[in-house]
């Protein structure tokens, strides 16, 4: 499907970096790749991995919470019962003339009458879109052909279970349904104690109407979600008295950015309680730990017509990208919505038993949902470097802990037992635990240009004096300078740089 989307060259000139670099292809390439599907590449891949693992690290490792992995493929029953697969879809409007299907938010949102009028269109409802559309005399982007009327689209992928007796299934539009399903199991089986946090990293899929923007709007993507359940009558977070005066930049209702101390976001109700507070702070850290700039990025509060149905009160987190403000992490309080829905629905008792209360209690649940692609896309932006004197060639400024390689290894020259070496120190570095890839074809100089350029943090050289007295060189990628070290010293280096995220020579 074409989309109505606005020439960008930064981003395009990016998305293009992207792919001839190995981040991102599109996906069916050879087959003229349907919109909203990207494959990740060798150094996507990589990147991906590390920057799941970081949220794992973050998110639950140091919080002692709980990773499952659920099936992507569930019955309708699961959607029926979730409020999916009545209000799981967004208005679109067709061309009388090429009859081709655009979002009728987007559409409108890019039109310039209406943004003149300084009214947003995320949110309407589907009356007002059209009325707004004929208002602002909106028409196709293709022919300028009369549009329909608005209407709602269901943007889950329907499919069906087994041979003859078929069971209507879909693939899941967010992976937090699956936690849902699992929790009365997981909580007995830890003690059925609350509060408990439980997460996943996995697949979600949505049939958007005009995929966008590169990977930031696509059909199929990886989310990383927490679902924190928690005693309602405890709105209360044990590590936030330890936080409660941190900061963070939040954009109101009224479109005012201020700076607000943890503490008093909750007291003037910007958040509805501590739990969501602090893990709003954990976001913040885990977007500066990935490279995004802290003024780059902030929370927005989103009004009450525009949270989604089982919310008592959303946040996102937005970073300031070539393509506008984008959300990238959901942060939504949805009550007991989903454990009382499925209880209902599938006649299971979804409480837990509070001994200090002698009483059953349906958990409440505070969810941070991150979206991969969206952290992917933010981090390429942010670290993205342009040439300059010192260096003449574009590259990446990836924080070591989320870089594609902790290291590339070189022999100088293909002679003289150089190669045979560097893959030794190459063997030596991957027992050890780093990801290292032995690079030998080319100039040392463009071998040094192709790893800063896919924002490899630190390069080993093995030259002649390699032979003598088993030294190397580590170049550090951000000044390109060099020290001397013995081999054996190697790992335990590059492992304490990398953890200390710090990239130039004065730290060798
Ligand atoms: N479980 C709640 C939920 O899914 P959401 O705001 O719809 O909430 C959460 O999605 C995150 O998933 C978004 O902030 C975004 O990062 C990512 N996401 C959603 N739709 C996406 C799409 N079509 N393409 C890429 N990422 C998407």
């Amino acid at each position: 499907m074409k989309s109505s989307e606005t020439p960008n060259p930064k981003a395009e000139r990016l998305i293009d970096v992207a792919i001839r670099r190995s981040f991102i292809i599109p996906s069916a390439e050879i087959y003229g790749s349907p919109a909203g599907f990207y494959d990740y590449g060798p150094v996507g891949c990589a990147i991906k991995h590390r920057l799941e693992n970081l949220w794992r690290s973050e998110m639950l490792q140091k919080e002692g919470f709980h990773e499952i992995e659920t099936t992507c493929i569930l019955p309708e029953a699961v959607f029926k019962a979730s409020g999916h697969a009545e209000n799981f879809s967004d208005p679109v409007v067709s061309c009388k003339k090429c009859n081709q299907r655009f979002r009728a938010d987007h559409l409108l949102a890019e039109s310039p009458g209406f943004i003149a009028s300084g009214a947003k269109a995320e949110g309407m409802q589907p009356q007002e879109l059209a009325d707004a559309i004929r208002k602002y005399k909106v028409a196709c982007p293709n022919d300028l052909g009369e549009l329909t009327d608005v209407t709602r689209f269901n943007m889950m992928f329907k499919t069906a279970i087994g041979a003859g007796e078929e069971r209507v299934a879909y693939c899941r539009p967010e992976t937090a349904q699956g936690i849902f399903l699992d929790f009365a199991r997981i909580v007995r089986n830890y003690g059925s104690r609350l509060p408990i946090g439980i997460g996943q990293v996995g697949r979600s899929f949505r049939n958007e109407i005009s995929p966008r923007q590169g990977i930031v709007r696509v059909r199929e993507f990886s989310q990383m979600e927490l679902e924190y359940f928690f005693n309602p009558k405890y709105q209360t977070h044990p590590k936030f008295e330890s936080v409660k005066g941190e900061k963070l930049a939040f954009e109101l209702e009224d479109g005012t950015v201020s700076e607000c101390t943890l503490a008093e976001t909750v007291e003037r109700g910007i958040v509805p309680n501590q739990i969501m507070a602090y893990f709003l702070w954990k976001q913040e850290r885990l977007y500066i730990a990935a490279g995004v700039p802290r003024d780059k990025f902030r929370f927005r509060k989103i009004p009450k017509n525009d949270t989604p149905h089982y919310s008592r009160g959303n946040i996102d987190l937005v970073v300031d990208t070539s393509y506008g403000w984008i959300e990238t992490v959901g942060t939504a309080y949805r009550t007991d919505y989903d454990l009382s829905s499925h209880a209902k629905a599938s006649g299971t008792d979804l409480s837990v038993f509070v001994e200090e209360e002698k009483k059953k209690v349906v958990p409440h649940v505070v969810e941070p949902s991150m979206g991969v692609e969206r952290m992917f896309w933010c981090v390429l932006e942010h670290c993205f470097r342009e040439k300059s004197p010192e260096k003449d060639w574009e590259w990446f400024d990836f924080p070591p802990s989320i870089a594609p390689y902790h290291a590339w290894v070189f022999p100088l020259m293909r002679k003289d037992g150089m190669e045979e070496k560097a893959r030794e120190v190459e063997a030596l570095l991957r027992e050890s635990g780093l990801i290292v890839y032995c690079q030998e074809s080319g100039s040392i100089g463009k071998r040094y240009a192709r790893a800063d350029e896919i924002g490899v943090p630190y390069c080993i050289t093995v030259d002649y004096d390699t032979m003598k007295d088993d030294t190397v060189t580590l170049r550090f990628r951000n000044d390109g300078k060099q020290a001397r070290l013995k081999i054996g010293e190697l790992a335990g280096k590059i492992a304490a740089l990398a953890k200390e995220g710090k990239v130039n020579a004065d730290f060798a």
